[in-house]
């Protein structure tokens, strides 16, 4: 059975990773508060693979049918989070709204998942301080648009286990992105901050 990843919050960031993860093989649910927002992420997901399609940019082996049929939305966030080998949350950047959404997807998820947030400027740790599963939380900030631009910087809790931050690393690797530890850069790391990111 293919394995199955849960994105939360379905906005311009959220349905960028559900195409990176459908495209690689895997099954989502993708989840939003508003069910508006559902409805256009499916419908806006289906023209940009048409276009990758007619540009000859489809990632994968799938073709376009099977890459969206992957792809389940719901307005249900325990549907979408039970079974999921790895959530990642993408509700807008309000540290308060992030620390709430957080605490529920934590009451739900597996405790060997891995739980990611795509914050862009709110430190790991304020982030998941209160969570039971914090052993499980980093950020994995993406470039935007993702589907262009491979680079995603990972961030992993004060209180991740040790394997969080290489099982992460493999699993961007695994979907086609280029992932970089954020601390202080390696010389590698910034090479590819500007050669998949920025530099795009
Ligand atoms: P967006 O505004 O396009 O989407 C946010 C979505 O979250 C909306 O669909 C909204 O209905 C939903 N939402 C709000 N409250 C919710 C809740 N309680 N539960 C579930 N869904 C909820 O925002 P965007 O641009 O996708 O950003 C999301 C995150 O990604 C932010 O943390 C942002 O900083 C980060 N990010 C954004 C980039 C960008 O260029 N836009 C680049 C890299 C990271």
């Amino acid at each position: 059975m293919m394995e199955r990843v849960a994105i939360v919050g379905s906005g311009l960031i959220g349905r960028s990773w559900a195409m990176l993860f459908a495209a690689a093989g895997y099954k989502v649910r993708i989840y939003d508060i508003e069910p508006k927002q559902i409805t256009d992420a499916l419908s806006n997901i289906c023209s940009q693979l048409e276009h990758l399609e007619e540009i000859g940019l489809m990632r994968g082996h799938l073709t376009k049918e099977q890459q969206f049929q992957a792809i389940e939305g719901t307005n249900d966030l325990k549907y979408c989070i039970e079974g999921a080998i790895y959530i990642q949350e993408n509700v807008p950047e309000i540290l308060e709204l992030k620390r709430s959404v957080h605490q529920k997807i934590d009451a739900i998820m597996d405790p060997t998942a891995i739980l990611t947030s795509s914050a862009s400027t709110i430190v790991p740790s304020d982030l998941c301080s209160h969570l039971k599963n914090r052993n499980r939380f980093i950020v994995a900030h993406p470039t935007n648009p993702p589907f262009y631009a491979p680079l995603v910087e990972l961030g992993p809790s004060p209180w991740a286990d040790p394997d969080l931050l290489p099982q992460t690393t493999a699993l961007m690797k695994k979907i086609g992105q280029s992932p970089v530890t954020e601390d202080v850069v390696s010389v590698q790391d910034l090479d590819k901050v500007m050669s998949d990111g920025l530099g795009r």
